[in-house]
């Protein structure tokens, strides 16, 4: 009885004690490699230490990837000075351990703080600084920041500057941007990367470069690339947009019974050509009515002008959603920040700057392009198997605009023109347990399944940001570039053959690697091909 009653104190206090030599040292290679002015021992975090479990769970998002059984780092290093990055990727290297960079921890699939390999997590949210200066119209942005501190520095400081990129406000900047990033002012100005005009890397050599040191092929692969297959991104200098001082919003539903089937048929031909001003996108749930269960397609709008515009573009080019003057509000582009992210018309502003608000819940996301428009007859089948799957929620983000004008190389993403919209793919719930997940998981793969003739086709596409694991991943060691392309092609299409000469270029040994990095060919070509 006492002995088991201790035993647990007992083995917690030994574990406390005990420095493990392996640690003691990667912890002096740490401090060795790092500026002394900056003790890097303070901001390391073994497993022993008490901030290790709250440091590390803080920025997982997803509930999969809390369990006990998920691969834990030996520690985890949160930069607070760039010596500290330089030292980390040394250090790893010399005691072979891989390096999981996280953000704001928004990956789907886990891919930043999860590793089958013995690993360490370079958690960058302590480096988040925000300098606005208007007069060039530019901003650096750390990588830890989260866009919603970007959003609210710009609005301190100006009411007609904004800048195109997500709408969830936690997103890290370090991983939005280097995916592509995307939200409701696509339309008119395309993506965060289009705005991008330098960043500060820190390379598998332990080299802070900038855009003139790193070479436009690497400043090309970052912006869109994943910025994990090829250094540490400690900032970035991004263009403002101008944004008017009056912007409108409107969210308008409608069910089976009020005539979505054919507006959301109407939209796939109107969202993508309508005023590059206003984007109206479409989330579509199966839901019970009166006991009764249909479809409700929910429209989100954001319009770049007043609401008096706004309903003569809607009258001229979308009279069947009926919109009338009183469907729109009208308010500063700031606060239209905070209803797409589902603040109450009201909120404060500062609501921005917390890092976590919304209850972590279980997910799974995808995504496919929509090429061609689906028929009625078409919608009608998708109503039913979503209606008999209940669960997943498919969002549709139409394109056009500016996004059609840039070329499909200008950076690595891919998804320009000749897309109508994009379809996010998503399920959440609440309930623990592997059998439930796997469940739910099985919903969300066989709507995809489902939607297959309806999307872009040889290859597929998805988007790096909705990272998808189901696509094809790396094995272990080095990845070859076959089985590589197998996932690259469909997030990069043609850009990935650039993005592996660009990675052979930086980091011919491979050292940041993970499921989904772009593969070395002279890793591939060494040791991997032969190990195997
Ligand atoms: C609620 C929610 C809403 C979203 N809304 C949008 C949206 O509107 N538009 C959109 O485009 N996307 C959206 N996303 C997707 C989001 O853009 C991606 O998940 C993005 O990668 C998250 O970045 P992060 O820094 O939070 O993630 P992390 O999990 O920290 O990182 C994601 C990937 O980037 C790498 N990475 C992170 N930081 C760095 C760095 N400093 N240097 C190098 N590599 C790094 C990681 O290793 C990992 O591979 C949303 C996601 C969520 C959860
Ligand atoms: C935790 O482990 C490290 C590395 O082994 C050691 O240096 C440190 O003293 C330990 N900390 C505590 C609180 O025991
Ligand atoms: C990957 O390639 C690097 C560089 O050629 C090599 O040092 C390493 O051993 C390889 N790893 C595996 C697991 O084959």
């Amino acid at each position: 009885m006492l002995v088991s009653a201790i035993l647990p104190f007992l083995s917690i206090f030994l574990l406390m004690a005990a420095s493990d030599p392996v640690e003691d040292a990667i912890l002096q290679c740490l401090s060795l490699h790092s500026d002394p002015s900056y003790p890097i021992s303070s901001v390391t975090y073994f497993p022993n230490t008490t901030s290790y479990i709250p440091i590390l769970q803080s920025y997982i998002r997803n509930l999969r990837f809390t369990s006990p059984t998920t691969p834990k780092p030996l520690f985890i290093v949160s930069p607070t000075h760039i010596s500290h990055i330089q030292a980390s990727i040394i250090c790893c290297k010399s005691f072979q351990l891989q390096i999981r960079i996280r953000s704001g921890g928004h990956d789907y699939d886990g891919l930043s703080y999860v590793s089958r390999s013995p690993f360490a997590i370079m958690d960058m949210f302590m480096m988040r600084s925000v300098e606005v200066n208007l007069e060039d119209e530019t901003v650096w942005v750390d990588s830890g920041s989260t866009i919603g501190e970007l959003y609210h520095a710009i609005a301190e400081r100006s009411k007609v500057y904004g800048f195109p990129a997500g709408v969830c406000h936690s997103v890290g900047v370090g991983g939005h941007f280097s995916g592509g990033g995307y939200g409701n002012m696509m339309r008119k100005f395309g993506l965060s990367v289009d705005h991008v005009l330098d960043a500060v890397i820190v390379d598998a050599e332990g080299r802070v470069l900038d855009r003139k040191k790193m070479g436009e092929d690497l400043f090309w692969g970052i912006r869109g690339g994943g910025g994990a297959s090829f250094g540490v991104i400690v900032s970035w200098k991004i263009k403002l947009v101008p944004v008017p001082e009056v912007v409108t919003v409107f969210r308008v539903q409608k069910t089976l019974e009020q005539g979505a089937t054919d507006v959301v048929h109407r939209w796939q031909y109107v969202a993508g050509n309508i005023h590059d001003g206003l984007f109206i996108r479409v989330v579509l749930s199966a839901v019970k009515r009166k006991g009764q269960k249909t479809i409700r397609a929910k429209f989100n709008a954001l319009f770049l002008g007043n609401a008096q515009d706004l309903v003569r573009v809607m009258s001229d080019s979308f009279p069947e959603l009926g919109l009338v003057g009183e469907d729109c509000i009208e308010m500063s582009w700031i606060d239209s920040v905070l209803f797409w992210d589902n603040f109450p018309v009201g909120t404060s502003v500062d609501v921005l700057l917390q890092r976590h608000d919304t209850p972590e819940k279980f997910l799974k996301k995808k995504s496919d392009y929509v090429q061609q428009p689906i028929s009625k007859t078409g919608f009608e089948g998708v109503w039913s198997k979503m209606m008999e799957l209940e669960k997943p929620v498919l969002t549709l983000n139409p394109y056009g605009g500016r996004m059609g004008e840039i070329s499909e190389m200008e950076v690595p993403f891919p998804h320009r023109a000749g897309n109508l919209y994009k379809i996010q793919y998503s399920v959440n719930w609440k309930e623990e347990g592997e059998d439930v997940g796997n469940r739910y998981l099985d919903l969300i793969r066989r709507l995809y399944d489902y939607m297959t003739p309806y999307v872009s086709k040889s290859p597929r596409s998805s988007y790096l940001n909705y990272r998808d694991v189901d696509i094809g991943v790396n094995g272990p060691g080095n990845a070859t570039y076959e089985d590589a392309r197998v996932w690259g092609e469909k997030y990069f299409k043609k850009n990935f053959d650039r993005l592996v000469e660009v990675k052979t270029k930086v980091d011919p040994s491979n050292f940041f690697r993970y499921e989904q990095s772009i593969p070395s060919l002279a890793a591939a070509f060494s040791l991997g091909i032969m190990s195997e």
